[in-house]
C-alpha cells in the first residue's frame, strides 16, 4: 500500500494537511456463505488494501478522487446526493451509513488508492469501506462507534448502495484483522477469537485465476435466498441450527437446488470446527483435507466455483498439496493453498505452467501475509 503515492494525489487535487487511513483485504481459510447463515468464519486481514488520504473542507459535500481510476467524484451527503460512479457509491454509502449511527458526517476531501486485486475475492470493497468508516469515526464521531458497528456500516452499504446482500465476514476481518492472526467469527453470536497461524513447515499462498465470471442475476443473492427458504421450510431462524438429518426430513418438500445449497452450508459449520481442532492439535493433514471438502463442495452442491477454479483444485491435489478451496464468494477468483515448504517452488511452477497451456494465461501467485486491520497511519 503506497502512502506517498496517495499523499501526492491528494495534494495535487486539494489543500491542507490530510490523515492518513488505511484498510486491509482479506483471506479465508475456511467457513465460506456460512457468515449469513449464522455460522463461523475463519478469516484473517492481508497486506494489501486500501489508503485513503483525508481532511474535512467546511462544505457539505465530498469531494474524492480515485488514484486507480484516475477519475474524481463530488457529491452531497443526503439520501438523494448519490454519486454516479460505481466506486464512489461505495463512499456516499458509508457516510449514510454512518449518518443512520448518529454521527454528523460533514464535507471532506479525499484521495484513495488500492493495492487488494480486483475480482480475486479478497474484498477490496470490505477495505474500501472499512478505510472510510473508520475515519469517519476518527473525523466527525471522536471514535465513539466500536468497531462491530463499523463493520456493519461497511455491511450496510453493501446491502443498500451496492445491492449485494452479504454477510459480514470481510468488513469484519478488515475491521478487526490483527498481525499473524486468523480469527473464528461465530456470525449468530458475534463473539470471536483470535488464533496465532503460523504453521511450521507450510505455506499460505494464494492462487488468481484472474477469471471473474459476470454476476448476471445476482447469484450471491440467490444463494442467500435459498438458504433462507430452507431455513424458512426448517422453522429455524438460519441453517446454523440445522442438521443433515433435519434436511433430509424436508427433501421432498424443498427443490433439489435448495436442497443442495444447504446441504453444503450445514457441512461447512461442521468443517470450520474440524479445522479449529486440527489447528490446535498442528493436524494440517485435517485442515487440508477439510479445505479439499469445501472446495468440492462450493463446486457441486454450492456452485459458485467455474471451471479455471476447479482445474486448480485438481491440479493442487496433483501436486501434493495438503489443502485448496475456492475463496471468497465465488464465480472466479482466487484459490487458497495450505502447501508444505518443500513442495511450493514445483506447485508455483506446476500452476504457472499448466494454467498457461490451457487457459492461455499465467495465474497470479500471492504469499499470504497475515496483517492489521483497520487504522490511521498518520
Ligand atoms: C463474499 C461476502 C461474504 C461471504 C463470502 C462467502 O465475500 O461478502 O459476506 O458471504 O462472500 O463466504
Amino acid at each position: 500500500m503506497d502512502v506517498d503515492i496517495v499523499k501526492k494525489a491528494f495534494a495535487d487535487h486539494f489543500e491542507g494537511q490530510c490523515a492518513v487511513y488505511a484498510s486491509p483485504g482479506r483471506i479465508n481459510l475456511i467457513g465460506e456463505h456460512t457468515d449469513y447463515n449464522g455460522g463461523f468464519v475463519f478469516p484473517g486481514a492481508v497486506d494489501c488494501g486500501i489508503v485513503a488520504a483525508i481532511l474535512p473542507n467546511g462544505l457539505d459535500k465530498v469531494r474524492a478522487y480515485s488514484v486507480d481510476m484516475n477519475e474524481s467524484a463530488e457529491f452531497g451527503l443526503k439520501e438523494e446526493d448519490a454519486p454516479q460512479q460505481g466506486w464512489a457509491k461505495y463512499i456516499f454509502g458509508v457516510c449514510r451509513e454512518m449518518a443512520k449511527l448518529g454521527v454528523e458526517v460533514k464535507g471532506f476531501d479525499c484521495a484513495f488508492a488500492g493495492d487488494v486485486p480486483l475480482g480475486a475475492g479478497m474484498s477490496s470493497s470490505a477495505a474500501l469501506e472499512s478505510t472510510f468508516a473508520y475515519a469517519i469515526n476518527d473525523l466527525f464521531a471522536g471514535n465513539k462507534i466500536d468497531k462491530f458497528a463499523l463493520a456493519k456500516v461497511g455491511q450496510m452499504t453493501e446491502h443498500h448502495y451496492v445491492g449485494v446482500n452479504c454477510g459480514i465476514m470481510d468488513q469484519f476481518a478488515s475491521v478487526f484483522g490483527k498481525k499473524g492472526n486468523l480469527m473464528r467469527l461465530d456470525c449468530r453470536s458475534m463473539e470471536f477469537e483470535y488464533f496465532p497461524f503460523d504453521p511450521q513447515g507450510y505455506k499460505l499462498l494464494l492462487v488468481n485465476s484472474v477469471v471473474k465470471h459476470e454476476l448476471v442475476d445476482s447469484p450471491y443473492n440467490k444463494r442467500r435466498e435459498s438458504c433462507e427458504r430452507v431455513a424458512k421450510a426448517l422453522g429455524v431462524e438460519t441453517l446454523r441450527d440445522a442438521e443433515a438429518e433435519d434436511l433430509e426430513r424436508i427433501k421432498d418438500e424443498i427443490s433439489e437446488e435448495d436442497y443442495k445449497r444447504a446441504k453444503y452450508v450445514i457441512g461447512e459449520k461442521q468443517r470450520v470446527l474440524d479445522v479449529c481442532d486440527a489447528l490446535i492439535k498442528g493436524d494440517y493433514e485435517t485442515v487440508g483435507a477439510r479445505m479439499y471438502q469445501t472446495h468440492w463442495g462450493m463446486s457441486k452442491d454450492y456452485e459458485v466455483s467455474c471451471e479455471e477454479l476447479d482445474f486448480l483444485a485438481e491440479l493442487a491435489e496433483k501436486c501434493g498439496v495438503t489443502g485448496a478451496r475456492i475463496m471468497g464468494g465465488g464465480f472466479g477468483g482466487c484459490t487458497i493453498n495450505l502447501v508444505k515448504e518443500e513442495l511450493y517452488d514445483d506447485f508455483v511452477s506446476a500452476a504457472k505452467r499448466e494454467f498457461a497451456a490451457k487457459y492461455g494465461h499465467e495465474p497470479k501467485i500471492y504469499d499470504v501475509v497475515i496483517s492489521d486491520g483497520a487504522r490511521r497511519l498518520e
